[in-house]
């Protein structure tokens, strides 16, 4: 507790600062933001469980990282010698981690091994690059085409053995489903047929996590094995 000659506490507003950055930009781009909220921190310590523990240093690809609900965690949890390359769509946003990375304490530790680049995954050339990957699109929310193309650019950036990781909001597929017209049925049913399938085949873990809004699930993949 404060002694009371002690100055009391300012209160931190950073959360709710990149809450409303988030927000003005989920309006009338819910398609590629996919999202209401960034993900909150236990959604984040889950999907990077995948970087704990022993290892080499990694190439890391963050997709779709928005404001940093994720990066910051990923930043905390980096090894010395690990990269990581943050690619985003939304110039806004990454502005806005840009800015993030160079100012707060948080990434004091990692500033240097991170690069935030401007764009879609689907332009990143090359092949066999990365030794994780870890994502946030809002693949629910594409085209059956388009989740299919992400899969396969997935696949050509990593190296073999490599996981990807990441989340999709608790069965929103078929909470969905009921609701919607029928050509939104069509593209839900590709969608999972897609997705079940790389899960069915490639899924060595999965994970509940209730505590971000909506619960969802994070998934850890090898899409390629390991040689
Ligand atoms: C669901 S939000 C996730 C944001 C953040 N990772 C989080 O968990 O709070 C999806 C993010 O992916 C970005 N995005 C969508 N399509 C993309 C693409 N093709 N390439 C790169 N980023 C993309 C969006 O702009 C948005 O920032």
């Amino acid at each position: 507790m404060n002694s009371p000659l002690s100055k009391p506490k300012k209160a931190s507003w950073e959360p709710l600062k990149e809450t409303r950055s988030f927000i003005k930009e989920v309006v009338g781009r819910f398609e590629t933001t996919g999202a209401i909220l960034p993900s909150s921190k236990y959604l984040a310590r889950a999907i990077c469980a995948t970087l704990r523990g022993d290892r080499e240093p990694w190439n890391i690809l963050e997709v779709g990282p928005g404001t940093g609900a994720i990066t910051r965690e990923i930043a905390r949890v980096l090894k010395p010698g690990d990269t990581l390359t943050a690619i985003e769509i939304n110039e806004s946003f990454a502005e806005h981690l840009r800015h993030d990375i160079q100012t707060k304490k948080e990434y004091a530790k990692s500033r240097d091994q991170i690069k935030v680049q401007v764009g879609r995954l689907e332009d990143i050339q090359g092949t066999e690059i990365y030794d994780c990957i870890i994502s946030g699109l809002p693949m629910n929310n594409f085209e059956g085409e388009i989740v299919r193309q992400i899969f396969s650019v997935f696949r050509s950036l990593m190296k073999p053995g490599a996981p990807l990781s990441y989340y999709e909001y608790f069965a929103i597929r078929n909470l969905k489903y009921p609701f919607v017209p029928k050509l939104e049925k069509k593209r839900l049913r590709e969608v999972s047929e897609i997705v079940d399938e790389e899960i069915k085949k490639h899924q060595i873990r999965a994970r509940k996590v209730w505590m971000n809004v909506p619960p969802a699930v994070v998934r850890t993949l090898i899409l390629k094995p390991a040689r």
